[in-house]
Order: C-alpha cells, then sequence, then structure tokens
C-alpha cells in the first residue's frame, strides 16, 4: 500500500508526531500507523494526558499529538491545560468514549483536528492521520492582500483610559524601533489628539479627502499626511465644531485601504462613538482595547469585547490595562478585573508621571522622554506582539488557545 507523501516536513527537529492512549487495543492500531509511516514506535506512548504534559515538558511539541481523553472526567479542561504547553502549529486528533455531538463540537471548536470514537477503527485513524498531516492550502482568494498593511485599530474602553496615548507610542515604536513605514490615522475628526501628542500641525487635507474621496490616490494622502519622520506619518484634523462634516459614507474606507497599498501598517486611534461608522473594525487583523482597571472599565470593556466577536471575528483583541495605580486602593486588581471582564489583560501599563504624562506635555514619544522603566516596556511589548502576530500570521498560542481568547473562555 502506498500513503500519499505527507506534506510536513519530517526532517526537522520536531517529532512527527506522539501519541498517548489508555490501552492496549488502540495503542496497536496505533502501532500500526506509525509503522505505516516509518516513525518510531517510541512514540506511541500508554498514558492518558498528565503523562503526556509531563513527557512533553520542556521539549518541541510533535507536529501531531494524538490523546485518549477516554478516562478524563472533562476532556476540554484536560486538552486546554495541554495547549498551555503546546508549540503553535501542533495538531490534536483527540480519542475518546463520549459519543456526545456536544462535546465534539466544542472539540472542532477549539480547533482539534478530529475526534474519534473508541474503539476506534484502523481506516477511520489512518484518515484522520492524512487529514491531520496535510497543509492548509494558502487563502489565494484575495492574493493583492498579501501586500497590504496591517490594520491595527485602538479605541478606548472609556474617554480618558489612554487609547490616543497608546496609539501613538505604538506607532512611534513601530516606526522608529522596529523600521516600519507607519500610518497612524485619528478618526476622532473635532477633538483628535493624535498629532497634538507628537507635536505636529494637524494637515488639512483629510477633510478634502473625507468630502471628495474620489480623489484619494496615493500622492494625494502623502500630501494630506503630516510627516513625522521618514517612517511615520499622520492623518489627523481638527474640524471647526458647529460645523457639521458630511463624509461621503465611504470616504474614510476608502482612504483606509489606500493607506494600507503605501504603509507597512496602519494604526487607527478609533472613537468608540464611531465604532460601526468604518470598516476599520472589520479589516483590522488587530484590535487592542484600552481600559483602566475600574467598575466601568470592566463594564465597558464586556460590552466592547461582545461587539467585537461580532462585528470583528477576523481580528486579535489585545487588551491593555493603561493608568494602572493612578486611583490606589480605589482599583480593582488585574485579577478582579480579568475576571469580571471575562478577558485576559494582554499588558499592563502603570501610570507614570515622569514618562508617559512628561512625554504628552512635551509632545513627544515615551520612548523620547523615557527610555526604560515599566511604561515604555510595556509599549514595546505591544509592539513587539503586534509585530509577532504579523510574521507568524497568528499568534503564539496554538490554534485551540486562540479561539479560546477570542471567546473569552468557554
Ligand atoms: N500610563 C499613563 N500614565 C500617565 N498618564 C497617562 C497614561 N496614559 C495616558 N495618560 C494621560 O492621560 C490623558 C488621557 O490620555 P489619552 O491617550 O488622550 O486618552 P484617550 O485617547 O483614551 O481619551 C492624557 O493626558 C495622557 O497623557
Ligand atoms: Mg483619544
Amino acid at each position: 500500500m502506498t500513503l500519499p507523501a505527507p506534506t510536513l516536513d519530517m526532517n526537522s527537529d520536531r517529532a512527527p508526531w506522539a501519541a498517548f492512549v489508555g490501552d492496549d487495543m488502540t495503542r496497536q492500531a496505533l502501532l500500526s500507523v506509525a509503522r505505516e509511516h516509518g516513525w518510531s514506535e517510541d512514540s506511541v506512548l500508554l498514558g492518558d494526558a498528565a503523562e503526556a504534559l509531563r513527557h512533553l515538558a520542556g521539549q518541541a511539541t510533535p507536529k501531531l499529538l494524538v490523546l485518549d481523553l477516554a478516562g478524563s472526567a472533562d476532556p476540554l479542561d484536560e486538552l486546554l491545560g495541554l495547549a498551555d504547553h503546546c508549540d503553535p502549529g501542533t495538531r490534536v486528533i483527540a480519542l475518546g468514549t463520549v459519543n456526545d455531538v456536544n462535546l465534539y463540537r466544542q472539540l472542532m471548536d477549539v480547533g482539534v483536528e478530529d475526534y474519534l470514537l473508541k474503539p476506534v477503527n484502523g481506516d477511520a485513524l489512518r484518515d484522520a492521520v492524512e487529514h491531520a498531516l496535510i497543509e492548509p492550502e494558502p487563502d489565494v482568494s484575495e492574493p493583492e492582500d498579501d501586500d497590504k498593511a496591517r490594520l491595527i485599530t485602538v479605541i478606548g474602553a472609556r474617554g480618558g483610559v489612554g487609547a490616543t496615548t497608546v496609539a501613538v507610542n505604538t506607532a512611534w515604536i513601530l516606526a522608529h524601533e522596529k523600521d516600519k513605514r507607519v500610518a497612524l490615522v485619528d478618526l476622532d475628526l473635532y477633538f483628535g489628539t493624535t498629532a497634538l501628542a507628537l507635536d505636529l500641525e494637524p494637515g488639512r487635507g483629510f477633510r478634502e479627502a473625507l468630502e471628495n474621496p474620489a480623489r484619494i490616490d496615493s500622492l494625494f494622502i502623502e500630501r494630506a499626511m503630516v510627516r513625522e519622520s521618514d517612517n511615520l506619518f499622520v492623518l489627523d484634523t481638527e474640524e471647526t465644531m458647529g460645523q457639521a462634516i458630511h463624509p461621503d459614507p465611504t470616504a474614510i474606507d476608502q482612504l483606509l485601504e489606500k493607506m494600507r497599498d503605501s504603509f507597512d501598517m496602519v494604526v487607527v486611534d478609533l472613537p468608540r462613538e464611531s465604532l460601526s461608522n468604518t470598516s476599520a473594525l472589520t479589516e483590522s487583523g488587530e484590535v487592542i482595547l484600552v481600559a483602566d482597571l475600574t467598575i466601568a472599565g470592566i463594564r465597558d470593556t464586556l460590552r466592547i469585547h461582545e461587539y467585537l466577536v461580532q462585528s470583528a471575528p477576523q481580528a486579535r483583541l489585545t487588551v491593555v490595562a493603561n493608568r494602572v495605580g493612578l486611583m490606589g486602593r480605589g482599583e480593582m486588581t488585574r485579577g478582579e478585573f480579568e475576571k469580571g471582564a471575562e478577558v485576559p489583560v494582554d499588558i499592563s501599563i502603570p501610570f507614570d508621571i515622569a514618562g508617559v504624562l512628561e512625554a504628552a506635555n512635551q509632545g513627544k514619544a515615551v520612548p523620547e522622554v523615557a527610555n526604560r522603566g515599566k511604561p515604555v516596556t510595556a509599549l514595546r511589548d505591544l509592539s513587539t506582539r503586534i509585530l509577532h502576530d504579523e510574521t507568524v500570521d497568528g499568534d503564539s498560542r496554538p490554534a485551540w488557545k486562540r479561539l479560546l481568547g477570542l471567546k473569552g473562555g468557554l
């Protein structure tokens, strides 16, 4: 019998597979699959998920993991515990005795490749392994998107929590320290402060572009944007209060679309009142939600997160707790916040007068004023996280953990 050539690279350091099974009959079925692929018989072991955890600790996880969850009281929980210790890209086939469509769906939802009922049928097992080994076809539906800049949208759960500070400093660090060509766009058309934060005069072209999107081309964008440095350009406007702007509804979308052709990254400071007004969210690869550790911060994080799950399911959510420590004992702890808001805090930025506030007062980015210390480290961590996501096309957690992250836990 000839097997289709597996498309995974079997010669790299990671083992092709490891299987942990609870009984000898299942072990025999797996051993025959191992032999057919020329994989070591030592890769099929007797044991449960806890044994797998012990075995895999401290080494690169294999590309394919077969886990027997039959003896487990809570298969899903067991699996997720293991996910913390798995390298990204590891695929999982689960075996079990519970014939329950809900469990099956939950396992598929968290990214398990297949769930096979015991006693396992040899052919079904073979098929499942073959299937798990096939690399997904690259998405060729929109090839031109490959060159498009990554869109990063920053939203404040509430006013004044520091969304603009995060947007400006993220854009600055990406441009100055990570050598990306970055566009920073302020969609608060009346009270935007991104240009102010970098001591720049807002340009005049934004309004014109909004009212007359037919004129938007790369040259126009360059003229409309204010140059902070070779790598960082800002699009901001200070519209006169009381004067209504009548933007063409599609203008902002077109503007963002064009900008994504001219830059490596586009960072949007999006007022939460405008969440549903633009395609910024639906096109974003990353949404950064900035909140403070207060009851209102929890409530608004919950509500915005719920909205994002619906309206921007493609985006990875990064939650930033900012101005941490400002309110002393009146503040929630990070743990309390996470529990209430049902999302993990990914980055925590302390309230910092000498660095963050001083930088804003001087119209500079934080690293220009305070190059060391916790606030700037947190801001750099945020940029690294964004870049990392770009290079690995996903974050560093295995797929099933990532899915859970999006849903805020099961
Ligand atoms: N971590 C921080 N430490 C000290 N001051 C901060 C911090 N983050 C933001 N600020 C200050 O808080 C104020 C509001 O921040 P801003 O970014 O304009 O909030 P938003 O855009 O969410 O309304 C600004 O004066 C800013 O300099
Ligand atoms: Mg703001």
